[in-house]
Formats: structure tokens, sequence, C-alpha cells
């Protein structure tokens, strides 16, 4: 079953519980961590009422963190130095932004060759799946909840952190009300900051394949 297999069942799951989180903790901010993520962030935001600021969708610090730990491996080196994160939908048509991933400042690209790269951006996006078929029933759970608990830390601590989370777009990377894997500073009021990127020819064309994909998805809401 693929996270796009979710999309009916887990709306009505996320519609109801949302309504509920509104009624009875108006003043929360939601991460949301059901699959298909960008478009059960729409769900949530519809459901709850919430300004977009605190409806956001946990999937860029899972993905980011499988890719820092590919680069870490590849590279021989300590995932603490190692900088790295996707944009777009938390799909197959994530893009991770391997021209932004360092390793203690320094470009990737220094450590490791264009063929081990590619490699590891196509394993980024197999993450998931890679998991799944680990655990043969069921998905990842661990990496998840500890993506989750980074995004509480960032917000509760009002650490102005930077992570990659959907967000609700307002005209980002020529998009505007859609759910989409960005940068995002995350503090006390939730979203405060949408990071935009100078994207290349070649990663705006994979980010609007991304896009397209989660329109599509919304679309079937
Ligand atoms: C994954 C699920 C959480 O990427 O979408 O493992």
């Amino acid at each position: 079953m693929s996270r796009d297999d979710l999309l009916k069942t887990n709306a009505g799951i996320v519609k109801a519980v949302c309504e509920q989180v509104a009624k009875y903790s108006p003043e929360a901010i939601m991460i949301v961590v059901s699959n298909p993520l960008d478009a059960m962030c729409h769900v949530a935001l519809k459901a709850s009422g919430f300004p977009s600021h605190r409806v956001i969708g946990m999937a860029g610090v899972l993905d980011g963190a499988r890719m820092r730990h590919f680069i870490a491996d590849a590279a021989k080196v300590s995932v603490k130095n190692v900088q790295a994160f996707v944009l777009g939908g938390h799909g197959d048509t994530m893009v991770p932004l391997m021209r932004y991933a360092t390793i203690s400042g320094i470009p990737v690209d220094r450590f490791l060759d264009k063929a081990t790269i590619d490699a590891i951006a196509t394993r980024t996006r197999n993450g998931g799946i890679e998991i799944v078929n680990y655990l043969k029933t069921g998905s990842a759970y661990y990496a998840p909840s500890s993506s989750a608990v980074e995004m509480v830390d960032a917000i509760l601590n009002d650490r102005k952190e930077l992570l990659p989370c959907a967000v609700l777009l307002n005209g980002q990377y020529g998009v505007k009300d859609l759910f989409l894997g960005v940068l995002a500073k995350l503090g006390k009021d939730g979203v405060e900051q949408i990071i935009e990127l100078e994207l290349l020819p070649e990663e705006q064309a994979n980010l609007d394949k991304s896009i397209a994909a989660v329109k599509e998805l919304v679309t079937l809401l």
C-alpha cells in the first residue's frame, strides 16, 4: 500500500481528530504526520480552522535525516557534520537538494562523486519503502517520531530553527494555497518564516513535478 492509497481513509480520521483538537485545544499548533502527508495537512487546516502558521507537516525532517545519514555513510564522516534537506511533497517526487548539502559547510561534491550523490538522492526518495520492505508489516515509526519531536522542541523552546516542513505556501516557488515541503523557521508561533531558495532550472523543474503530484492528490480529497 502506498502513502497515496491511504488518502480517503486517513482524510476521515484526520478530519475527525482535528475537529476535536480545535474544540478542546483552540490555541494548539498541530504537527501532522499522517500520510499522504501534504494532502492531510490540507484536511487538518480545513477541519481545524486554524491559521496556516499553526498547521505544519512532518516529512522533510524525516527525509532530510535519511539523506544526511546516507551522505555521512558514503563519505565516512559523522552525521553531525552533515547538513541536507529535501523540498517538495513527501513522496516519490520529493527533491533532495544535493547542491545545498554540506559536510561541515563544505559542498558534498567535494567528498562524493556524481554517481554516489545521485544514488543517495534516489535512496532518499525511496527511504520510506525501504523501511517498509525491512519491516514487512507497517512502516517506519522511530525516525518519524523523533523527527516530530525535533519540530515540537523547536516550537516549544522557540528555537527559530530552520527545518524542512510541509507548510502552506503563499506565493513561494510560484505556488499559493498548497502545502509543500520547504525550509521554514519554527518557533513559538509555529511557522514563523518560509525560506525561499534560489533554484537551478533543473531543480525547479523537479520541484514543479512534485508540486503537480501534490496538487493532483489534493484535488482527490
Ligand atoms: C516514511 C513514512 C512515514 O517516509 O511516510 O517512512
